[in-house]
This record gives structure tokens, sequence and C-alpha cells, in this order.
């Protein structure tokens, strides 16, 4: 597995999608524009809503992403785990009716595991499938993946507000047992238990469906992709760090954080975090400069 910081893997994930034939698209406002649907920014799909319902044509019909985002449903979440944030930066790649199923997970598998990549072990590799999507489960058989490695679950349906939704694939990173206490293994992921041991990283959306505001569902006119990988997340893991708190992202600010209370990292880890996590939302919300102050 490559030592990469937070800013090598942004570099690299954009570096591979260009050179893929994807154009790369500047990262949108956290605020919403003209899409009352949202508060936030939650997604890099979210910010380029106006390509998949057909609203604007984009130069390309492959694009990746690196796009802020907030998430205010998993505040109660910051501090407790190792890797929760209500901000965190998402690295995506995206068709617009152009590759589907087959190619996204072409891609994902070769970025993750090639030497020349991020070159991680793909048998530290776990993917979630959509239930009856045995389409995505032979993708990933015939990349190299471990059929044992796949689990199938209902909830594997990707959907947020209005606008383009359809099943998805999430991958995960295995940590080892020693953050598996109970040694459920791939139990933790059948159930979908909160767990320290398989950490998403990406999640693969094939989107073939559009909600409208009335709640039904139509099928869109062409299938698109839409992916979602942790910029945080991924750093911690290729920076060999148990935390995310802990990796080059979040180092300088947990420093300060110990100077200023004179109290150290471990032992206020949550605390801490929260700290953390709060004060970097406020900050972007206010550098975007849309009229909104912390
Ligand atoms: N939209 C999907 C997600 O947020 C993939 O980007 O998980």
């Amino acid at each position: 597995m490559k030592q990469l910081t937070g800013n090598q893997v942004r570099q690299m994930f954009l570096d591979y999608f260009e050179s893929k034939g994807h154009m790369i698209e500047p990262g949108a406002s956290l605020v919403p524009i003209n899409d009352p649907s949202l508060l936030w920014i939650n997604a890099g799909v979210a910010a380029l809503k106006k390509y998949f319902d057909g609203s604007e044509v984009p130069d390309s019909r492959r694009i990746t992403n690196i796009q802020k985002c907030i998430r205010t449903n998993d505040i109660e979440n910051v501090g407790i785990t190792k890797r929760h944030q209500t901000f965190f930066e998402m690295m995506g790649n995206f068709s617009v009716g152009d590759y589907f199923k087959k190619e996204a997970i072409h891609f994902a598998f070769e970025l993750l595991t090639s030497p020349e990549y991020f070159d991680i072990d793909k048998d530290l590799l776990y993917v979630t499938v959509y239930l009856d999507d045995e389409e995505a489960k032979k993708y990933w058989i015939n990349e190299g993946l471990d059929e044992d490695h796949i689990v199938p679950l209902e909830g594997n349906f990707w959907e947020i507000g209005e606008g383009p939704c359809g099943p998805d694939s999430e991958i995960f990173y295995d940590r080892g047992p020693k953050y598996d206490p109970e040694k459920q293994g791939i139990k933790l992921l059948e159930k979908e238990l909160e767990n320290d041991r398989y950490i998403e990283i990406w999640n693969n959306v094939f989107m073939e469906f559009e909600k409208h505001s009335d709640g039904t569902i139509t099928e869109l006119p062409k299938k698109n992709v839409d992916t979602g990988m942790g910029v945080e997340r991924t750093a911690a893991i290729l920076e060999g760090v148990k935390d995310n708190y802990l990796s080059s992202i979040w180092k300088d600010v947990i420093e300060l954080i110990c100077e200023i209370s004179g109290l150290s990292y471990e032992g206020n880890e949550k605390s801490m975090r929260i700290i953390a996590d709060h004060i970097r939302t406020a900050v972007f919300v206010s550098a975007d400069n849309a009229g909104i102050k912390p």
C-alpha cells in the first residue's frame, strides 16, 4: 500500500480519472444554488444535479471533482467515532450517460489496487452490493475480488432528496481483527453494525432512476454513475493512522487544541474531535462567502 498524505490522495484521484478521459469540475459552494431540496451540499453529485436532470449539458460526459460536503445527520456520531465529521471532502467520478457499472467497478478496483496508484491489497477490500444486483457482483469477481468479500444488502439503494438515485456498491477497507473485539468478521457488514474494522471508503451509485418531489420514482433516459470517496478516511488508511483525526489533514488543528487547552489528545479524544470538526465546518462555511455566519 502506498503511503500518501491527504493532498497526495486528492491529486492521485484527479490524475487517475483525468487519464481516463474525465473533465475536472471545480468544487462548488457548500450552499446549494437553485436547489431548495437541500440545506447543504452533502455529496459530490449534489453539485452536479444540473447535468443529471438534463437542465445543463456538460462539456464532457465523464466528470471528476472534489467537493466540500456537510452532513448534519452525522453530527451525533462526531467525537464518538474515529471517522465521522460534519464537514468532509468527497472525491468523485461521474458518468453522465456515458459508461456504467462495468467500467465504474473497473476504475474503482484499478485505482485502489494497482501498484501504480493506491496499491491496496485486494484481500483487504470488501464490497456491498444491492440485493439482486448480480451484475455488480459479477463485475467485482471479474476484477479479481473473492466472492466471499461481496455482501448483498437490501439497503444498498442511494437517494438523497429529489433527483437521481439507484442501487449502489460500497467499498470497505478491512483494518483487521484487532478492531473486531467480538470476532464477528463479515457479520459486521452483513448486519450493518457500527464498527471500526471495516471502514467505508467509497460508494459507487449506479443511477438509473429519478426521485420526484411527490416521492415517485421514474427511470432516467440514460444510465449514469455517481461515486464518492472520502478524502479524510482514505488519507487515514494510506497514512496508516488508526483515527481520521490523527492524519495530516487534522494534525495541526488537534495539536493547536492541545496547546491552547494544555491537555493531551489521549483521554480527551471526544471533545477534541468535536471542537476540531465544528471549527473546520464553521471555517469552510464562512469562507464560502455566501452570507452565512457561524
Ligand atoms: N452520492 C453517493 C454518496 O454520497 C456517492 O457519491 O454516497
